[in-house]
């Protein structure tokens, strides 16, 4: 128990990797969580572990995700963590790929925080947290679009933390290097540009490793936590020094 007693947090794509590591810190450090994945079972397993609930969501899906966050339900702390990633050479990405690209990193964040933000302002109380990528502020190859909506989505938590203000709701991004989750993986099936891909990656922090799920998970908790009352349209680096460049 801790800083987040009887707070009351969703994690969006909490059934693993970052977000999964996110639940758990929540709910140690007093929260009650809701998991919010596409995947239900990998969330129901998360949520059994932490003593929360969980929910089958596509942020993609706006009826849906209003139909699961919003209403009268009081939220007091959204961590849109949901993403999805399709690694390729900007000329190959097909209008599939990058409409998935958007619905989910940037149309699900924009979801999931109008849903939510109503009951925020009527408590008169909020904390809204984005997972974006240090790609989304120094772009990275192969992945083209996936930095432009993770770019987007900090120009829009800086846009809420003003709108939000005078509710005391505060906004900030949380901008992750590479960490080792499923995603990762992702990037290894590629074979050997898959591995020059993440040995890049490496050699591209400062502290010259990967991080871990709770390494963001401990930023997560700071901006979700009274003691961040004054901090907010914040962009914070779980990047072991990537953004400082080589
Ligand atoms: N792993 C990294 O190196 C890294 C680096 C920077 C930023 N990020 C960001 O961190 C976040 C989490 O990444 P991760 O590495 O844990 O990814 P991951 O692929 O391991 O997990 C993503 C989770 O989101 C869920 N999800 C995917 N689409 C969804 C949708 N439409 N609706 C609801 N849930 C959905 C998945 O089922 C999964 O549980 C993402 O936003 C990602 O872009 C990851």
């Amino acid at each position: 128990m801790g800083r987040l007693n009887g707070r009351r947090a969703v994690v969006t794509g909490g059934g693993r990797g970052i977000g999964a590591g996110i639940a758990r810190r929540l709910a140690d450090e007093g929260a009650h969580v809701l998991v919010a994945d596409i995947d239900l079972e990998p969330a129901r397993a998360v949520a059994d572990e932490i003593g929360g609930e969980a929910v089958g969501l596509d942020v993609s899906d706006p009826d849906a995700v209003r139909a699961a966050l919003g209403g009268e339900r009081t939220i007091d702390v959204l961590v849109n963590n949901a993403g999805y990633d399709e690694f390729c050479w900007f000329t190959e990405v097909t209008p599939t790929q990058w409409r998935r690209m958007l619905a989910v990193n940037l149309e699900g964040v924009f979801a999931c925080t109008q849903a939510v933000l109503p009951a925020m302002q009527r408590a008169r109380y909020g904390r809204i947290v984005t997972v974006s990528s240090e790609a989304g502020r120094i772009g990275s190859k192969g992945n083209a679009v996936y930095a432009a909506t993770k770019a987007a989505a900090i120009g829009f938590m800086k846009s809420i933390a003003r709108e939000n203000a005078r509710f005391a709701i505060t906004a900030n991004t949380l901008v992750p290097g590479p960490i080792e989750t499923p995603l990762l993986d992702k990037v290894r099936a590629l074979g050997e540009p898959g591995d020059k891909m993440v040995a890049a990656m490496i050699a591209g922090t400062q502290l010259g490793r990967l991080g871990t799920p709770e390494e963001v998970a401990a930023g997560a908790a700071f901006l979700a936590s009274e003691e961040a009352g004054f901090v907010t349209g914040e962009t914070l680096a779980v990047s072991g020094g990537m953004g400082l460049g080589a």
